[in-house]
């Protein structure tokens, strides 16, 4: 491996399609996209924008499409990605564009705000066990690196939707916060009525594409659809509901 060839899609706010501009660099061993970007920067294209921080994989701040697949530039090795061949990298198409691969993904700290935060429980003892909270710590790995929110076809496609869909990173921070032992809120009103957790047809592209390789689908989104038809499908429940309300 010697050189590399990088189809970069670039654009500015407001230009969502546009254009790609090719780039060739020195290829390294272990060698990361973001490496190669960097010496794009270095070397021909000062201006082209990339967020990152950490180099590292733990900021969540460098996602973005390679090769149609939603990644971390630090965290996808060149030698990963098929040889002689051009690399394609994108922004991430489900947010708007601010400048090349940097988007504006601030629609999610709305998201974050509305969701209905911790609350402990009155006067418990505050002791517990690994095994209380081993799901706990499985929700907490999130890194928010959004790519679970990009790849979602609920939010991709049906823009329209996103005001009354959080999507997956929410479902997982919803589960993180349920599942915490000393927690007393119920979220279930809120996932099913604000979050949009129904039109989400469980199609695990979320759980695939988590770099924290957090079980998505079946830990944040699939326990809760099931108590939510357990709580408002039940005939007899439902029945119940009704006459208590009166
Ligand atoms: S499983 Fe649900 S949240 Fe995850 S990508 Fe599919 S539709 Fe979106
Ligand atoms: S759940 Fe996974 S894919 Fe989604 S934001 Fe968190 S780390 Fe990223
Ligand atoms: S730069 Fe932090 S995750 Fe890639």
């Amino acid at each position: 491996m010697s050189e590399i060839h990088l189809v970069v899609n670039r654009g500015n706010a407001g230009d969502e399609r546009g254009w790609d501009e090719s780039f060739y660099v020195r290829a390294s061993k272990g060698m990361v996209v973001l490496d190669a970007l960097w010496q794009v920067q270095e070397q021909v294209a000062p201006d082209l924008a990339v967020r990152w921080n950490c180099k590292a994989g733990k900021c969540g701040s460098c996602s973005a499409e390679i090769n149609g697949y939603r990644l971390l530039l630090c965290k996808t090795r060149i030698d990963s990605l098929p040889a002689g061949q051009p690399i394609t990298v994108q922004p991430m198409q489900t947010f708007a564009r601010i400048k090349d691969l940097v988007t504006d993904v601030s629609w999610n700290y709305e998201i974050n705000r509305a969701l209905p935060p911790f609350r402990p429980r009155e006067s418990s003892d505050w002791r517990w066990f690994q095994r209380d909270i081993t799901r706990v710590q499985e929700m907490r790995k999130c890194i928010e690196c959004f790519l679970c929110q990009d790849v979602c076809h609920v939010l991709r496609y049906q823009r329209t939707e996103k005001p009354r869909y959080a999507g997956a990173r929410f479902y997982v921070r919803a589960a993180g916060l349920d599942y915490h032992p000393m927690d007393d809120r119920d979220r279930l009103a809120y996932l099913r009525e604000e979050a949009g957790i129904e039109l989400c047809n469980v199609t695990r592209c979320c759980t695939e594409v988590c770099p924290e390789g957090i079980r998505i689908t079946d830990n944040a989104i699939i326990p809760p659809k099931e108590r939510i038809v357990d709580r408002y499908a039940d005939p007899i429940k439902a029945l119940l509901r009704r006459m208590l309300r009166r």
